[in-house]
């Protein structure tokens, strides 16, 4: 299925490295022009430029702390440069901070959280939907979580932050679809990345995962990156306003499927 998204200009925040480096990977399978946001590691943006180069696709890696909106708009202005505009951001920077209880938690800690998932989400958003409702075309996809909609002790700032893009993304969506603009989620469950290594790399961690995914498996990178091309091309036209799940049934209550 051709997805029409050759020479199309995306922007992956955080895509050097886990989901955001396959959602790279992903794009640039396709044809696309891929503008690699990184903060730290950028020998990882290195390498995945230079491999989408060297197939003969167009990329970009520019460093930014999508918290800082001053940076953020200079992001934006480089891609504008290289490309005259954007055609798809993918908001993918997040972190799971620290795990403490909120009683224990430093609240400053908490804020960055919040700093980055939601209100980097937001700024990100905000410098694309500029240019996509002048040009009357994009789409905006967000990373969510299934912690958009499950509780997580000891992770409140996450678990808020999460829910926070999913609502912010609902407003989004109604107030750029009457300018032919998308903006939706895709949700992941747990994925094999760096970000939770502890859990998958630790044997009875793993297996406490595994009671929690219906299928029976961690996912791989590959499994949200391939729905994430296709929620950003046109065979989604029809999706907006909306989070789609993929956890392996994550969010389907493992837990009643006995008794009850
Ligand atoms: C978190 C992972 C976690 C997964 C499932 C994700 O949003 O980033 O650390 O394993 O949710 O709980």
């Amino acid at each position: 299925m051709d997805l029409g998204l050759t020479n199309k200009r995306v922007l992956v925040t955080g895509g050097n490295s886990g989901l955001g480096a396959a959602i790279a990977k992903a794009f640039a399978a396709e044809g696309a022009r891929v503008a690699i946001n990184y903060l730290i590691n950028p020998k990882q943006s290195d390498t995945l430029v230079k491999e989408f180069t060297a197939a003969g696709g167009e990329a970009l890696q520019l460093m930014a702390d999508i918290s800082d909106p001053g940076a953020v708009e200079a992001m934006f202005s480089a891609i504008d440069d290289a490309w005259g505009g954007i055609d798809i951001l993918v908001n993918n920077a997040g972190i799971d901070g620290e795990y403490g209880f909120g009683w224990e938690a430093d609240p400053d800690a908490w804020g960055k959280v919040i700093d980055v998932n939601l209100k980097g989400t937001y700024l990100c958003a905000h410098q694309a939907l500029k240019r996509m409702v002048a040009q009357r075309s994009g789409v905006v996809l967000n990373t969510t979580s299934v912690h958009e909609v499950i509780a997580w002790a000891g992770y409140s700032a996450y678990t808020a932050s999460k829910a926070g893009v999913s609502m912010m993304s609902k407003s989004l969506a109604q107030e750029a679809a009457p300018h032919g603009v998308r903006v939706l989620c895709v949700a992941p469950g747990a994925i094999r990345t760096p970000i939770n290594q502890a859990v998958w790399q630790d044997a009875e961690g793993y297996r406490d995962l595994l009671t929690k995914i219906p299928l029976g498996r961690i996912g791989e990178p590959e499994d949200v990156a391939n729905i994430a091309v296709m929620l950003a091309s046109d065979a989604a036209s029809y999706i907006t306003g909306t989070t789609i799940f993929v956890d392996g049934g994550m969010t389907d209550y493992p837990s009643f499927a006995h008794g009850g």
